[in-house]
């Protein structure tokens, strides 16, 4: 966009003398795709700021009895087993400075713990990880930047039963009947139509590595743009001409 002198330097001397607003990262993509993988690795490369990771799985509703008694009917993949108006207002404390509690949820009993909670303090990145984290437009219009992890259905599956009967407590065959019952169908009908929202759409997942190092350049391009608008108010109207 192409703003006008004094809008320009207007909001850029806002910019300058504000606090820094955190640079907000999506990561979604299909279950077992390597979500978890792509954030750690951003994660480490961006070891000298301040990154917090929230995943989408901390805001899962907990079952009450009647639901637990009938837990191989429930359905994990639906946009509605998320709290996501909880999710927002976390996202939206974080963007703005403010510390937040994030519920930890256990996925062997299907519920959050009582009584602890996950402290997660202001910082300089913000990744929000999670299987419809593009579902929700509210959610989407707070992030800077949106990724998509893909993996081939096959090679997804193949970790869905490794992580599942291994982490999870659960048997094959309920892994199984639950993926095409439940996890394929939400993946087609809610999933993969968020995919359009991406930036970066990331291939082979974890195992890009030319990617994870192209998308940690881009933001520290982002968090360095801003400490020289800090230092030099004056590059305000380059800043703004350039920005993306
Ligand atoms: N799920 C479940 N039981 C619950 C809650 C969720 O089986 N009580 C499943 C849902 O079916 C959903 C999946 O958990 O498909 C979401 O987690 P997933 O994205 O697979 O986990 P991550 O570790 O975030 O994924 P990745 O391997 O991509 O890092």
């Amino acid at each position: 966009h192409t703003p006008t002198a004094t809008s320009a330097s207007s909001s850029a001397f806002s910019d300058a003398t504000a606090p820094r607003q955190p640079f907000v990262i999506g990561v979604s993509g299909g279950t077992a795709s390597g979500k978890t993988t792509v954030c750690d690795m951003i994660i480490q490369q961006l070891h000298d700021h301040r990154v917090v990771l929230v995943n989408q799985d901390s805001f899962y509703r907990g079952l009450n009895s009647e639901e637990l008694k009938r837990v191989h009917e429930y359905n994990f993949d639906h946009p509605d087993a998320f709290d996501t108006e909880q999710l927002l207002d976390c996202v939206q404390k974080l963007k703005s400075g403010q510390s937040v509690q994030v519920p930890i949820y256990d996925f062997k009993l299907h519920r959050r713990s009582s009584d602890s909670f996950r402290q997660v303090n202001a910082s300089d990145v913000i990744i929000l990880e999670g299987i419809l984290v593009f579902h929700d437009q509210r959610v989407r219009n707070l992030m800077n930047m949106k990724i998509f992890v893909d993996a081939d259905a096959d090679v997804r599956l193949a970790r869905r039963i490794r992580r599942d009967t291994v982490e999870r407590s659960r048997d094959v065959n309920s892994v199984l009947e639950q993926y095409a019952k439940f996890v394929k169908p939400a993946f087609d009908d809610f999933v993969l139509p968020s995919k359009k929202y991406a930036d970066v759409i990331i291939p082979r997942g974890g195992d890009n590595h030319v990617a994870i190092d192209l998308i940690v350049q881009h933001i520290r391009t982002k968090l360095g743009q801003h400490d020289l608008c800090k230092i030099y108010p004056n590059v305000n109207v380059i800043q703004s001409t350039f920005q993306i």
